[in-house]
């Protein structure tokens, strides 16, 4: 069996990363449309060995295509979605358009692909942080049930798009040349700074980032988790870390936390006591696990555990988690 496939926004980080792995890992696609924006069409992208022409989303007719990769913005998303689910496509969407609809699962498949089902339509793939964050937490919430989560992450500008990678280019090369620096993506300059605030300013004084991670984070993990966050841009292409405090509801130790996470499918735990055994960004960018270090216990209460996480945005974070959605549709005989 072969699907017809299309991915929306196939110019784009996420989209081009979808390419990348469905030939990486010989998902079963027939024919493989890109579409983009009237902007692109004509270009090209690749996929595997094949140049892909980009043709519009605006006037493509998805009778006949049977599955979607949505990886473009939310309010394209609203849009288009339903119309592709009406001519009969499943949609796997990494925006955030149907994350915290009910009747949609939201879907970590080491944690939950229980929840896609044969009938599903559309399918969400959680928010970039969500994912490593919930994949760590899982684990160690079936030793001791969670309580309260504080956290402080660091997330590369590829988490804002193809542009936003440009800007930091473009600004730490005017540093260098003595050129004057112009923030059109980021409110305020990104090289050599960092900037706490992502997405819009919400009434409860969150920013956008931190609610739907709060929101999506208790659908994926328990509607009772309490969390507090802060999300920070860091001046970093690839690879989206976190400063990580959970308070547990009973006794977890340091050596239970370890084992657990040594455990589970798709973490890498890299804490041995040695000065440098700890992953950085820079070194996860391009792998497909989360890296878990500097695991400890947290003194400040009376059952708490801190550690540090990372992950490759743009793979696990995104593209990766929503190919294995798909992997997951086909092993449920979706198609
Ligand atoms: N980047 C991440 O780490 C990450 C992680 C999780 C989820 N997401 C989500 O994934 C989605 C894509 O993010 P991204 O980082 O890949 O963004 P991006 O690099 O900015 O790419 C956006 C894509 O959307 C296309 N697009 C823009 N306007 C369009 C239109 N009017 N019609 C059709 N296509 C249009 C662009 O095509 P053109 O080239 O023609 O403009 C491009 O292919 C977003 O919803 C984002 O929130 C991103």
């Amino acid at each position: 069996m072969t699907l017809s496939i299309a991915v929306v926004g196939a110019t784009g980080t996420v989209g081009r990363e979808v390419l990348t792995i469905l030939e990486e890992r010989n998902f079963p696609s027939g024919t493989v449309t890109a579409l983009a924006s009237d902007r692109s069409v004509g270009s090209n992208v690749s996929y595997g060995d094949q140049d892909l022409i980009i043709q519009a989303l605006s006037d493509y007719n998805f009778q006949g295509t049977d599955l979607v990769f949505f990886c473009a913005e939310t309010s394209l998303a609203e849009k288009y979605i339903p119309r592709i689910v009406k001519s009969g496509a499943t949609v796997i969407d990494k925006s955030s358009a149907f994350r915290l609809d009910p009747a949609v699962p939201l879907c970590v498949p080491e944690i939950n692909r229980d929840l896609v089902k044969g009938g599903n339509k559309i399918v969400a793939s959680p928010n970039c942080i969500v994912i490593p964050l919930a994949m760590a937490l899982k684990p160690l919430s079936l030793i001791a049930p969670l309580k309260r989560v504080v956290v402080s992450t660091y997330q590369s500008v590829s988490g804002a798009g193809r542009q936003a990678m440009d800007e930091l280019y473009r600004q730490t090369r005017a540093i260098f040349v003595n050129d004057g620096v112009v923030s059109n993506v980021f409110s305020k300059q990104i090289a050599y700074n960092v900037i706490p605030h992502i997405d819009n300013a919400m009434a409860s004084g969150y920013s956008g980032e931190e609610e739907k991670i709060i929101f999506e984070l208790k659908k994926v993990l328990s509607p009772e988790l309490k969390v507090a966050i802060t999300c920070v841009r860091v001046p970093v292409l690839i690879g989206h870390g976190m400063s990580v405090c959970v308070e547990f509801q009973k006794k977890i130790s340091v050596e239970d936390a370890r084992e657990a996470f040594e455990q589970s499918e798709s973490l890498s735990l890299q804490d041995r006591p040695r000065d440098d055994l700890y992953v950085t960004p820079l070194e996860c960018a391009g792998s497909d696990e989360v890296f878990i270090s500097r695991l400890r216990q947290d003194t400040s209460v009376s059952h708490g555990l801190t550690f540090w996480a990372v992950a490759d945005n743009l793979r696990k974070g995104a593209a990766l988690n929503a190919v294995q959605i798909a992997e997951t549709l086909v092993q449920k005989g979706h198609f």
